[in-house]
């Protein structure tokens, strides 16, 4: 018998799980969809009337939530009874990186998903299609389907992996007109009775053609390695950068020239500080661990490169800037552009400004943050979580800038993390004014117009250009 899903609950209010299931609701409205969290100020803010207020920030999001919330989208605590209402389960809860134990610092811990499924499996009285949403390591499916069938009340449960690509600050666009979504499932009939009730959600507003069915292990590990790629790429062109510096080419301009080959393409080719978020370090990670516990050394070496140049790359901006202010940034201020990951988004896990900072903070800098979207008290939790010094003097040495103008006033440098639109349309002459002098610009993401800043009288080093400007 055919299944049709009526009634989702997803696990997990967070980056994957809120974006996703607003934009599910929104497309289907004949679906109940309720987002459930163990964090009930996560789920208040989520429920707040002044959408601008929602814990995640992302472009398009809030009229979604708008359209939706009270209509067919629920915010709620309320984890036993979403699960037993639900037809499917969505599984979107995070996967940290494990801090302690066997495969500390590389396996993803798995509390999380362990704790879903054995509340799964208490609460369900009718069959159930669960659903992974959040990456997980490969084979997490056969775990999850472990727990269920050995603890729960004789409901069926049929699994799927339903790995989210979405990227952060693109996210309303990337769910509503995806490159692809991919659905793995086991290949007996309940398995493609479940595969073919999440086709026909998806079929609502994605052409068919990028719908994709796979066997769940093919699903898994392609997630992962769609984020290795593109960490991959990230960290070839930042290889390159350095060989710019050094050469007098200008890495824009190879970049350019090498994604017009259409076996390369051009996306994913900006040389940047490092890349950031909670997917590429983690994943890869993840991904090294698999080969490594399967004796794949090689595979485990290439794949963990990607990330020692990245920490690489992090280090090398930082020592630059120490060696341009001549070898000493103690008692300077240095005002930091940018404190999110990326643009458009207000999330700053594993941000290369963390990095950055936490490696001048050590060579006793004070650092002033501009970010149009992150809070004071989150870059203290960020620099807190690397456990470098004691809290005090992470409040000593970094402080929030109410406007960029505030924050850069009497710097000795300015370095540009994130590569928010706005920084460039900045009263660049006013800046320049009130800083100390020589005023240096180090610009991390190559979105300056150096041109105009050098005529003005700053400074100015852009990764992967060649010499001062
Ligand atoms: C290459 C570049 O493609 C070309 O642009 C440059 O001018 C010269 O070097 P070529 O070496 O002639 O061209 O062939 P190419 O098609 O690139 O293949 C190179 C090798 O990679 C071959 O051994 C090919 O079998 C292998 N390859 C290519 C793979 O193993 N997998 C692939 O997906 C593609
Ligand atoms: C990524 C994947 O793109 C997405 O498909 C997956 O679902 C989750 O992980 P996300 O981490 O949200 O998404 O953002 P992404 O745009 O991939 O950027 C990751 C990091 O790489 C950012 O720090 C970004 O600034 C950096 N980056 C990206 C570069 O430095 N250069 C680039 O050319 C592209
Ligand atoms: P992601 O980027 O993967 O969405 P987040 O950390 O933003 O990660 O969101 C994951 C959410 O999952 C968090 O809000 C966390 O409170 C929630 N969560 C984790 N474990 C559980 C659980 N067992 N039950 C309900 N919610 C959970």
């Amino acid at each position: 018998v055919p299944i049709k899903i009526k009634n989702i609950c997803c696990i997990g209010a967070g980056y994957v799980g809120g974006p996703t299931m607003a934009v599910i609701a929104n497309q289907c409205p004949d679906i109940k969809v309720t987002i459930v969290d163990l964090n009930a100020q996560r789920i208040a803010d989520w429920n707040d009337a002044d959408l601008t207020r929602l814990p995640v920030f992302e472009p398009g999001l809030a009229e979604i939530i708008a359209a939706t919330r009270n209509r067919n989208l629920f915010f709620s605590t309320d984890i036993e009874q979403a699960i037993a209402e639900a037809d499917a389960i969505f599984i979107s809860v995070n996967t940290p990186t494990k801090t302690y134990g066997s495969g500390k610092g590389m396996a993803a811990d798995l509390k999380f998903i362990e704790l879903c499924a054995r509340q799964i499996a208490k609460v369900a009285k009718t069959d159930k299609i669960v659903v992974e949403k959040s990456t997980l390591p490969v084979r997490t499916a056969e775990a999850l389907k472990d727990i269920l069938e050995h603890t729960g009340n004789g409901c069926k449960f049929t699994i799927l992996s339903n790995p989210e690509f979405l990227a952060e600050g693109t996210a309303v666009q990337d769910l509503l007109f995806p490159d692809r979504v991919l659905i793995g499932g086991e290949e007996s009939l309940a398995g493609k009775n479940a595969i073919q009730a999440l086709v026909d959600v998806y079929s609502k507003w994605v052409p068919e053609a990028k719908i994709l069915t796979t066997n769940i292990w093919s699903s898994e590990l392609s997630k992962l390695s769609a984020n290795a790629f593109l960490a991959q790429r990230v960290s070839s062109i930042n290889a390159l950068s350095e060989l710019c510096e050094e050469t007098g080419a200008d890495v824009q301009e190879v970049a350019k020239a090498i994604g017009m080959d259409s076996r390369i393409g051009s996306k994913f080719l900006k040389a940047s500080v490092g890349f950031g978020g909670s997917c590429f370090k983690k994943d890869i990670l993840n991904l090294v661990y698999i080969a490594k516990s399967l004796g794949l050394n090689e595979v485990a070496d290439y794949w963990e490169q990607v990330i020692i140049f990245n920490n690489y790359q992090m280090k090398r901006f930082s020592e630059k800037i120490i060696k341009t202010l001549y070898n000493t940034v103690s008692g300077k201020k240095i005002a930091f552009l940018g404190w999110a990951f990326k643009k458009d988004t207000n999330d700053t896990r594993e941000s290369a400004a963390i990095y950055v900072a936490d490696y001048l903070l050590s060579e006793q800098a004070t650092i002033t943050v501009y970010d149009p979207k992150v809070s004071e008290k989150q870059i203290q939790y960020d620099l807190n979580y690397l456990e470098s010094r004691p809290a005090v003097a992470n409040i000593r040495g970094v402080s929030l800038g109410l406007d960029p103008y505030e924050a850069c006033k009497e710097a000795h440098a300015i370095a540009v993390l994130t590569e928010w639109d706005e920084f460039v349309d900045y009263d660049w002459q006013r800046i320049y004014d009130n800083m100390m002098k020589p005023a240096f610009v180090f610009d991390g993401r190559g979105i300056l117009d150096v041109k105009a800043l050098s005529e003005i009288g700053f400074v100015c080093s852009v990764l992967g250009k060649s010499t001062m400007v």
